[in-house]
């Protein structure tokens, strides 16, 4: 089992679209993937056509319930969700005094079952909640948005991995940095795409992700694109995506962090 991590503590650039797309994908080439719903907004959640109201992940980080009573099907065969809501909201803070706060998450996904991939849709923070991510993961996927701002906050995401790395869990890596709504007629997209591919040039993924409306439209129905349009330009970036990733992960390249931000 590998665990994924989507992080960027910029909110909005395509995380929760990344988790649900990049998994629904997995499944589809057969793997058996769990999405982990990490935010207390639950947009994973509602997104792969699930309740928020269902004692989820909160319940298994803080009150030790068992993660497979937790997890749920969803409608695409092989991808499971361990959902979020609401509750979520305090588990930031109450996870502070707790034993071993950093590692809730890795010890509750020993017991997840047989999962080939984990992916977990991080919240918009590098708080204790992205911090149990990074401890339980194997590579760190950073979604950035092609927009003015995009390396902003950048150096300190990859400072947090990499103390995360040095300190808790030292399997972490940063796998890819994956380029989301990209305009190919909007010039400022494409100077974007040119800095960022300057500033982590082994980083970015080949694959980028287009800016469409289907891909807006698809969680509102709670279905991943590779449901609700199949032959869309999005739903193919992401099985393109899926491949990439499965190749870094195998191979395992090391990243060097330092120095490269
Ligand atoms: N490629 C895209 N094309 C068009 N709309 C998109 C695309 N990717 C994401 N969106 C839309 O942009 C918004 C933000 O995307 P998303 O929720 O995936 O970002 P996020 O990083 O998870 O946000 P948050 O930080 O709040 O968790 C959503 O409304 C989503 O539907
Ligand atoms: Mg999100």
């Amino acid at each position: 089992m590998r665990v994924l991590v989507i992080s960027n503590q910029k909110g909005g650039v395509g995380k929760t679209t990344t988790a649900i797309s990049l998994g629904a994908a997995l499944a589809e080439r057969g793997e058996r993937v769990l999405v982990v719903d990490l935010d207390p907004q639950g947009n994973a959640t509602s997104g792969l056509g699930i309740g928020k109201d269902l004692p989820g992940t909160y319940g298994v980080l803080l009150k030790e319930q068992p993660i497979t009573e937790a997890i749920v099907h969803t409608e695409v065969p092989g991808l499971d969700l361990l959902p979020s809501g609401p509750d979520m909201a305090g588990a930031e803070v109450e996870l502070v005094p707790l034993m071993a706060r950093e590692f809730r998450l890795r010890q509750a996904l020993r017991a997840a079952g047989a999962y080939d991939t984990v992916i977990v849709d991080c919240p918009p923070s590098l708080g204790l909640l992205t911090v149990n991510a990074l401890a339980a993961g194997d590579g760190v996927v950073v979604p950035v948005q092609c927009e003015y701002y995009a390396l902003e906050g950048l150096a300190q995401l990859l400072n947090t991995i990499e103390a995360v790395r040095q300190r808790l869990n030292e399997r972490l890596e940063v796998l890819a940095i994956v380029l989301t709504m990209e305009d190919r007629r909007n010039r400022l997209s494409m100077q974007v795409i040119e800095e960022v591919r300057n500033h982590f040039p082994k980083l970015v993924a080949k694959t980028r992700i287009p800016r469409t409306v289907r891909l807006a439209e698809a969680p509102s129905f709670g279905k991943p694109i590779s449901v609700y349009d199949p032959e869309s330009r999005a739903a193919q970036a992401f099985g393109g995506l899926a491949r990439e990733v499965g190749r870094r992960l195998r191979s395992r390249e090391p990243i060097a962090l330092a120095g490269s931000a």
